[in-house]
């Protein structure tokens, strides 16, 4: 069996593979290869398992995860502003459901690292002519030009540098004074009051002011309380490109185990999941807490096979499963999944992607998801969860905390004929700032109805 095989951070090499692009210079590939293997870390191993051991946490309904960023980073929307504001949406969103679950939430970014995306198909054809797909700016260029979609190994090295640049602001916010829960709470107060559906958030909105007041008048204050005014932020990304994910698995002098140095968190999109293929061989033997994709095709046995593989000690915090049925198919697929998950005793998070199965043409001619079909996946999620007495651990969002329109529906009712105005995305279409805390919201009252139902939901202490 293949996990019982020796395994090294190239033995991927040796296995069947997809989603990989061909690249015609093998020399330049070889040397930024080579160049990669000696840039420093992007995140230090110690760093992942805090991680792991907060997801240990999710897993054992102790606390809450949130996911979420651009579907695809870029190098045109590289800009502190697009970080800034894609943070602080994800602060508020926090905020929002800590507060709900009264339980911490765990913070995720699909952020610093965010590049290579996973094609239906490796050509895309407009008219007569026929070029290799768009496979993230780590890989190739996104105009439909014969030389801007030559995979070109130098963009790693881009892509690398913009990361490092990322993170390095991404943890300026986090403990620098800009995540204050009294500056997030106000922006959430703004939020309320400029919403039309602003009365059905304003209840929750009031009761988190009430409870800041009340801890203020306690002497817990962003000066006296570190934990009011800084937070722990966490990157993940899609390991797809095994070379660039190579070149970062290094050694950790402390344990001698390996770790993915590229994110904290690395997940296996629903396209590379083959118990047998290159990308699980290559994350069985990272150390890093990881995720799967779960979507309508992935049935019961071939899913405790690849936790078997992936995670052969069940060890807690090291595997989230994360489900993307689509509106339609969330309870019928899920339940059977989860619960032979349950059966069988293995320790996951169940997390709820509720963007990946939810993609529709618009009239436009736009690739879009509608609101009320991204919040019904979410309630059908919850409701799974409730039937077979699990826990449901997290969301996953493709959002960004620029003012897109790209979702239709939500508060603003962004319609169809909206799409146009603003639809900048490089991949899929994200929620925008106003959407994705709406959903925050909405996702809110099922995590205070969990509270009142579920016996094993444990309250922070
Ligand atoms: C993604 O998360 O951007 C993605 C491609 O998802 P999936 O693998 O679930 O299709
Ligand atoms: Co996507």
């Amino acid at each position: 069996m293949t996990a019982t095989k020796a395994w090294s951070p190239d033995s991927w090499r040796n296995m069947p593979i997809v989603q990989v692009p061909t690249y015609p210079d093998e020399a330049k590939l070889l040397d930024v290869e080579s160049q990669l293997k000696r840039f420093p870390p992007l995140v230090f191993a110690g760093e992942a398992r805090s991680l792991k051991a907060d997801l240990a946490r999710v897993a054992r309904g102790e606390a809450f995860l949130l996911q979420g960023g651009d579907c695809a980073e870029s190098f045109a929307e590289f800009h502190p502003d697009n970080i800034r504001d894609t943070f602080k949406v994800l602060l508020q969103m926090a905020v929002v459901l800590t507060y709900a679950a009264a339980r911490p939430v765990v913070k995720v970014g699909r952020m610093a690292g965010q590049f290579a995306k996973p094609r239906s198909s490796d050509v895309e054809k407009q008219g007569d002519t026929e070029l290799p797909s768009y496979r993230g700016d780590i890989v190739n260029g996104i105009d439909f030009e014969a030389g801007r979609r030559v995979p070109d190994p130098e963009r790693m090295i881009r892509a690398y540098n913009q990361s490092a640049a990322t993170l390095n602001l991404l943890r300026a916010f986090a403990q620098g004074g800009f995540a204050d829960l009294h500056k997030v709470n106000r922006w959430t107060q703004d939020f309320v009051a400029g919403s039309p559906q602003g009365d059905r958030y304003r209840d929750i909105a009031d009761r988190i002011t009430e409870a800041l007041d009340f801890m203020a008048a306690c002497g817990l204050t962003s000066e006296t309380a570190p934990q009011l005014r800084e937070t722990d932020f966490y990157t993940s990304h899609e390991a797809l490109l095994l070379r660039y994910e190579e070149a970062f698995t290094r050694e950790d002098s402390l344990t001698g185990d390996w770790y993915d140095t590229s994110a904290h968190l690395l997940w296996i999109g629903d396209r590379t999941r083959q118990p047998d293929g290159a990308h699980v061989e290559f994350m069985r033997g990272i150390n890093n807490p990881i995720a799967f994709k779960c979507g309508p095709s992935l049935d019961p046995d071939e899913l405790i096979r690849l936790i078997d593989i992936l995670n052969p000690g069940d060890e807690a915090g090291r595997i989230t499963l994360i489900a993307r049925m689509g509106a339609d198919d969330v309870e019928t697929r899920l339940a059977p999944l989860v619960r032979k998950v349950k059966s069988e005793g293995r320790t996951v998070v169940w997390s709820c992607d509720p963007m990946h199965g939810n993609v529709i043409k618009s009239s436009s001619g736009y690739k879009t998801r509608p609101f009320d079909r991204i919040l019904r996946e979410v309630t059908g999620f919850f409701a799974v969860h409730r039937a077979e007495g699990t826990n449901a651990g997290g969301v996953h969002f493709e959002m960004t905390g620029q003012n897109v329109t790209e979702c239709i529906g939500g508060a603003q009712a962004i319609t169809d004929e909206d799409l146009g105005d603003r639809y900048h995305t490089h991949c899929d279409p994200r929620l925008n700032a106003s959407q994705a805390l709406e959903l925050a919201f909405l996702i809110a009252d099922q995590l205070k109805e969990d509270l009142r139902t579920l016996p094993n939901v444990v309250a922070a202490e």
